[in-house]
């Protein structure tokens, strides 16, 4: 048999998870991770405790699975993106926690980018907009306030890593410093047209081009596990940020095909092949999972180590193999509505009680439920709009808002899926035909057949719902010859249940009416 190790390293946890060739779990094992909020708007982690918990959930997940890692074919990692890490070469040790995706105090450097005219340049090297929700910020945060850091820098002492570099340098005692086009295209330094950090960006923020790892396409060979970690050593194959891997997992490989993780929040992605395609409608685009060339060509195990080192070096080049795209939108709030029904209003005991007290009614009665608690993001692009309940009634009862809320997460995503689907439209393509879902929320089906009424198109669900994870043992696997080509994992992807749309397009119409008239009433005049 054939086993395949996938590391997923998440906001709110560590998990690793052991997969058979089929790609069925074998076995998972997880970890809580702490949150650290030092002050409003900032969130760290301890980057040495997110190695620690991630290398415990590795050995737990061997143990429950009943296997060595001489038993493991090969690695793939996955990972919370743009999150920070900044390390000392000499020691591995970090300099400062790592600054977290949803840390906002890099805001400042971001505006001075703005006020100096440089969006439009960076949106078209990076396909990003100037926000501090990109590492690049982050790093130069962490260059001009921690003590004695921009020197060390600049004496080529320092490592920046998103938290698959970080693990990377672990994982291998320091011998390896690299990261993929997937993580590499969310730090505001990639230039994600030629597959190289970005030397103009990185003079902009006074990044020494020393700090920045090598990197290389999803799906190749990186490096070797220490044999002292896990008992034997192991390859690392892939390596993927958690939405372009969930997508991935998805078997998401070809322009127009999208998926939407139901997490605490919603990400939903659509591949658009080998086109880099701008967004109208508030989108960002984003690099996918890339594959080695050599192994595309030749479909060969494992090529030498070095055969792709000179890649991914600022500058070196044009990479050799080609870029691929998807465009990428963010709800803030879609699970964590279910969170404030249970924490905020006592409503449900448990979140698994939403589903039964959102069906004890048969639709929210008119109840419109906008949970912009944190702004609204993508499309409308709202950061002062505050949550808002519409349509209240005397016979308006709990069961109507849990409804409305549970809706609300469905309303958020289709809003979103119709801007994909305009992109799409305007840049001569067809409109999405299908939804791939994943995530926490996606065994709602209460939830799964109202997104499906909305967007008049089938939602469907995989038979394996643990995409992301899945995504990188796939990547791991395709470098490592267990599988020969995308193609072979498109003919595995199975769906569990499709729901197609029941509602008239002109009632759903209807519906999406409502919601953009309570969208509307989010920011007070
Ligand atoms: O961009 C942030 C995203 O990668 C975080 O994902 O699942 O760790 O919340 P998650």
């Amino acid at each position: 048999m054939t086993y395949l190790l996938a590391l997923d390293q998440g906001t709110s946890s560590s998990r690793s998870i052991v997969f058979d060739a089929q790609g069925h779990v074998l076995a998972m094992a997880q970890k809580e991770l702490p949150q650290i909020y030092p002050k409003p708007g900032w969130v760290e982690h301890d980057a040495m405790e997110i190695w620690r918990s991630q290398l415990a959930t590795a050995r737990q997940a061997l143990e429950k699975a009943g296997l060595k890692a001489s038993d493991i074919h090969a690695l793939g990692i996955t990972n919370q993106r743009e999150t920070t890490v900044v390390w000392n070469r000499q020691t591995g040790q970090p300099i400062h926690h790592a600054i977290v995706w949803q840390d906002r105090r890099a805001e400042a450097t971001c505006a001075q980018l703005r006020a100096q005219g440089k969006e439009a340049l960076i949106q078209s090297k990076t396909g990003l907009p100037v926000d501090a929700y990109f590492s690049g910020s982050k790093l130069k945060w962490l260059l001009d306030h921690v003590p004695g850091a921009r020197a060390q820098a600049d004496r080529g002492e320092l490592a920046f890593g998103t938290i698959d570099s970080w693990l990377m340098w672990q994982l291998t005692g320091g011998a390896l410093h690299a990261t993929d086009v997937s993580n590499a295209s969310r730090t505001m330094l990639f230039n994600v047209h030629s597959n190289q950090w970005d030397s103009e960006l990185l003079e902009l923020l006074e990044i020494p081009a020393s700090l920045m790892p090598e990197v290389k396409p999803s799906s190749a060979y990186y490096g070797e596990v220490r044999p002292e970690l896990l008992g034997h050593a192991i390859v690392i194959g892939g390596v993927a940020g958690d939405q372009q891997s969930a997508l991935f997992g998805q078997a998401c490989f070809k322009a127009g095909m999208a998926k939407n993780t139901y997490g605490t929040g919603c990400f939903m992605l659509m591949h658009t092949g080998q086109q880099f395609q701008t967004s109208r409608n508030g989108l960002l685009t984003t690099s996918a999972a890339q594959i080695a060339p050599t192994l595309v060509a030749s479909r060969t195990a494992l090529p030498p180590e070095g055969a792709l080192s000179s890649l991914g070096r600022p500058d070196a080049g044009q990479a050799t193999w080609q870029p691929e795209f998807a465009i990428e939108g963010s709800v803030f709030v879609g699970g964590a509505v279910v969170q404030w029904l249970r924490d905020g209003l006592h409503a449900i005991q448990g979140s698994s009680e939403v589903q039964a007290l959102a069906q004890s009614v048969p639709d929210s009665g008119g109840v419109m439920m906008v949970p912009a608690f944190t702004g609204l993001g993508a499309p409308y692009w709202k950061p002062d709009a505050r949550g808002t309940i519409t349509g209240l009634t005397r016979g308006t009862t709990l069961a109507h808002i849990a409804r409305a809320a549970l809706e609300s997460i469905a309303y958020q995503s289709a809003a979103l899926l119709q801007a994909m689907s305009r992109d799409a439209v305007s840049a001569g393509a067809a409109p999405v035909a299908e939804l791939r879902v994943d995530g926490g929320a996606c065994i709602n089906d209460l939830l799964m057949q109202f997104q499906a009424d909305l967007l008049g198109i089938p939602v469907v669900r995989p038979a394996v719902t643990e995409t992301t994870a899945l995504g990188a043992a796939y990547l791991a696997g395709l470098s490592s010859g267990v599988y020969r080509s995308t193609g072979e994992l498109s003919g595995m992807w199975r769906a569990e249940r499709t729901f197609l749309p029941t509602l008239s397009a002109d009632r759903a119409a209807a519906l999406m009416e409502q919601w953009e008239h309570a969208v509307r009433q989010t920011v007070l005049q």
